[in-house]
């Protein structure tokens, strides 16, 4: 199909999946802290069947089936992300216990009360923390456990500019407890939650990118969408850089009780 055949969205959105193709992460995040996540979730067996929602390349899946003897299926609303997932998971000999699928996180292909374990690092907000923990609860085993990455503010009070950055762009985004609260209001217990590293955003997300923009910028000169997005991601570490003792993402893993 030629480019004059599709729309704005489209083109944009695959030009985004393109450029983040070209890095390993497509948030911010690190083995370590998928590995100490994991540590706090019980009884998994080789029979477990695990998700990992909104989980793009697959960087934290490969981790979790390396330590991990279930079976885990990725998913993915973009089918270029799902097929570099299951590259990566052929690449690592891990393609009999580990499949990518396409599909959307508001509406799984899962047995209800099927799953062992949820996993999403850096995605849940895409339907938003509170309605993914409500909605996606049902597909859990009773004693199943829900881990998540999510943005969290650290403080009670910040500055304007980044309040304002983040209601512009994820006004979902609140402190630890008032998320921890929602968790136990939706019917989990919370068993653990810990702040991520600053590595994980700057050197694992960050540094990445700047040549990945590099890149980018060159293979598309003039293109006003990668205009927008390189502009977009500067403005986002400046960001972090500024306020990085305000806010970051929080890892928050729970078990379903009821
Ligand atoms: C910030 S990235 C995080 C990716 C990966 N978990 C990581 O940490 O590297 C968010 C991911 O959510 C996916 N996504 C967005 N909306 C989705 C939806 N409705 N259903 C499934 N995946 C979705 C995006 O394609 C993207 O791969």
């Amino acid at each position: 199909m030629s480019n004059e055949n599709k729309t704005i969205l489209e083109i944009d959105v695959n030009l985004i999946c393109e450029f983040f193709l070209n890095v390993k992460r497509q948030g911010p995040g690190s083995p370590d802290v998928t590995l100490k996540a994991l540590s706090f979730v019980d009884n998994l067996t080789e029979k477990s069947l695990i998700a990992d929602l909104g989980c793009g390349t697959g960087g934290q899946t490969m981790t979790l089936a390396q330590h991990t003897t279930g079976h885990i299926t990725g998913l993915d609303c973009f089918p270029g992300f799902v097929e570099r997932f299951n590259y990566n998971a052929r690449e690592l000999n891990l393609q009999e216990r580990v499949k990518g699928i396409v599909g959307s996180m508001d509406a799984l292909p899962f047995e209800e009360e099927g799953l062992d374990l949820i996993w999403s690092e850096g995605a849940i907000y895409n339907i938003g923390f509170e309605r993914g923990l409500n909605e996606w609860r049902r597909y859990l085993k009773m004693g199943g456990y829900v881990a998540v990455s999510e943005s969290s503010w650290f403080t009670e009070e910040r500055p304007a500019e980044i309040h304002d950055f983040w209601m512009s762009v994820y006004p979902e985004i609140d402190t630890i407890p008032n998320k921890v609260a929602q968790i136990q209001k939706a019917g989990y217990i919370p068993v653990a939650t810990f702040i991520l590293p600053e590595y994980c955003w700057t050197e694992n997300y960050f540094t990445p990118l700047i040549k990945a923009r590099e890149i980018f910028s060159q293979k598309y000169p003039g293109n006003k969408t990668v205009e927008e997005l390189m502009k977009f991601g500067r403005h986002e570490a400046e960001l972090y850089r500024k306020y990085k003792e305000f806010y970051g993402y929080v890892f928050y893993i729970a078990k379903k009780v009821k």
